[in-house]
């Protein structure tokens, strides 16, 4: 695990961060071959359980859904989200991170930023808890979807928290929605890799919600970019199944299990 982290600093200023989120085996597995960082983010609460915001999400869901996630990935840096409420006070954090990690096997834990939990950073460094910061929009803490750090002021205040975050020892920070002039300030000035999502390409690396990347969630903000369209594939496959339901093309004899004939 260690190595892992080693190898995701060393890529500051030398090669991008490749990070997308998984939820499943099956969507892990593919990533895994691609990414540095896969990451069970708590979106599933809006990707997966159709939740207006991340705030429903449990424990539980999360070490149930890295469970399987963790099956697929072989390689890439595991990185879990801690739930809100899950990392409340220094005692709560550190219970709940090392839950995480002894039932997932999962690599290090994601906390959102409130510009007041850099203690909590610190209390699960000081454990060997590798921690991934997050700045910028932070949906368990703001209600609204906007773009931050869009002021000088604004701007050096971000910076300040990212300070914050990398002296408390977390090895990476997640820049959400942040302008490109912010993240770039910012990406020079802290040592350990940012990681941006909607916040350009002054970041060290980026991370996308793969489903919505896939073109199957239907959100899609100006800094998704649409790689397939997966919900027209699906959709085309499940009319054809349908139709060949409908007309007896399926099952036919190639269908049929070893040692059983159609009567
Ligand atoms: O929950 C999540 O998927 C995230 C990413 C968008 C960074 O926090």
């Amino acid at each position: 695990m260690r190595n892992k982290i080693k190898k995701i600093l060393e890529k500051k200023n030398k090669s991008k961060i490749v990070c997308l989120t998984a939820y499943s085996k099956n969507i892990s597995a593919i990533l895994d071959k691609y990414c540095d960082i896969i990451l069970v983010g708590d979106s599933m609460a809006n990707v997966l359980y159709g939740y207006e915001n991340t705030h429903k999400i449990t424990l539980e869901n999360i070490i149930q859904h890295t469970q399987s996630v963790r099956k697929g990935v072989k390689k890439s840096l595991l990185v879990v989200d801690m739930p809100i409420g899950s990392y409340k006070n220094k005692k709560i954090a550190l219970k709940n991170a090392q839950t995480i990690i002894k039932k997932t096997g999962c690599d290090a834990v994601k906390i959102e930023s409130n510009k007041k939990n850099f203690n909590i950073i610190k209390t699960l460094v000081n454990k060997n808890i590798p921690v991934m910061g997050h700045i910028g929009f932070t949906p368990q803490f703001k209600k609204k979807f906007k773009i931050e750090g869009n002021t000088k002021t604004k701007a050096d205040l971000l910076l300040k928290e990212g300070m914050k975050i990398e002296k408390s020892g977390a090895f990476s920070i997640v820049l959400e929605c942040l302008t490109p002039k912010a993240s770039k300030h910012i990406t020079n000035k802290l040592k350990i890799p940012t990681i941006g999502i909607g916040s350009s390409i002054n970041c060290d690396g980026q991370v996308l919600v793969t489903d919505d990347m896939l073109g199957l969630s239907g959100f899609y903000p100006k800094f998704v970019k649409k790689y397939t369209d997966l919900k027209k594939i699906i959709e085309n496959a499940v009319k054809k199944y349908t139709k060949d339901v409908k007309s007896r093309k399926f099952p036919s004899t190639k269908n049929f299990l070893n040692g059983t004939k159609p009567s």
